[in-house]
């Protein structure tokens, strides 16, 4: 996949399986941005449009615990394609830093590694509904199931239905992760998130800084791609 030509701003995309951590570590990645002052957008997936949260709704009630595997791929690349038009590309285009929990790895591992789809096909078709738009990175939060599981119980809400999945199916996503980042480390960083949520919130951060990490710190200078 090609990516697009960004001024200034990149494209980072939170992954991992439901508990390991997104949806925290990207509103404190958000606050830390803003003090740095880097102008940035934050989206989520399924939904970050009027249309998307629509499909949300749709995607996640389990009522619709009879949804084919193919309609579940197709809604959760409308979703996505509508989020690329409406808010991804136009925030690059401005220069923005773009903050993703979740975007297309997420379908290649739920639905291609979790659900056995062909990852060829699933792959064509993200490159049609994303218009060929991919991260620059991709921050991997890797985590145990058992943590993921005791994490979810944390959260007030009742499970939707892809966390009412059974263990066996978060376990294929894991691995799915780890096989998408090892075919693609000049994107994928891969994190603990085994460890407490400051330590990997420093983790992240370290990231943006650090001059070990060459490809972020370089990103962060402007130089990068
Ligand atoms: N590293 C961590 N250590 C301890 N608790 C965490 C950590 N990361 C997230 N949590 C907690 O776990 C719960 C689920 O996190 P969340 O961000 O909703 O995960 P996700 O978006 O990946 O499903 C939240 O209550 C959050 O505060
Ligand atoms: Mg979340």
């Amino acid at each position: 996949m090609r990516t697009l030509e960004t001024g200034q701003g990149r494209f980072i995309s939170l992954e991992g399986i439901d508990g390991c951590g997104k949806s925290t570590l990207l509103q404190r990645l958000s606050q830390w941005m803003t003090a740095a002052g880097m102008a940035h957008v934050t989206t989520r997936e399924p939904g970050g449009t009027r249309l998307g949260e629509r499909i949300r709704e749709l995607l996640l009630d389990p009522a619709y615990s009879g949804m084919s595997q193919e309609s579940e791929v197709l809604l959760y690349s409308a979703s996505r394609a509508q989020l690329v038009q409406e808010v991804i590309r136009p925030a690059l285009g401005k220069g923005l830093w773009v903050l993703a929990d979740r975007f297309c790895d997420a379908t290649l591992a739920y639905q291609g590694f979790g659900r056995g789809l062909s990852l060829d096909r699933l792959l064509g078709l993200q490159e049609w509904a994303t218009q060929g738009v991919l991260p620059h990175h991709t921050l991997l939060l890797d985590c145990s199931l058992e943590t993921a599981a005791s994490r979810r119980q944390l959260k007030a809400s009742t499970p939707d239905r892809i966390e009412r999945e059974a263990q066996a199916f978060h376990a294929r996503v894991r691995q799915g992760y780890l096989e998408l980042a090892r075919r693609d480390p000049g994107r994928f960083l891969v994190l603990d998130a085994e460890k407490p949520l400051e330590e990997v919130l420093a983790d992240l951060v370290s990231l943006f800084r650090d001059p070990l990490q060459p490809s972020l710190s370089k990103a962060w200078h402007g130089e990068f791609g």
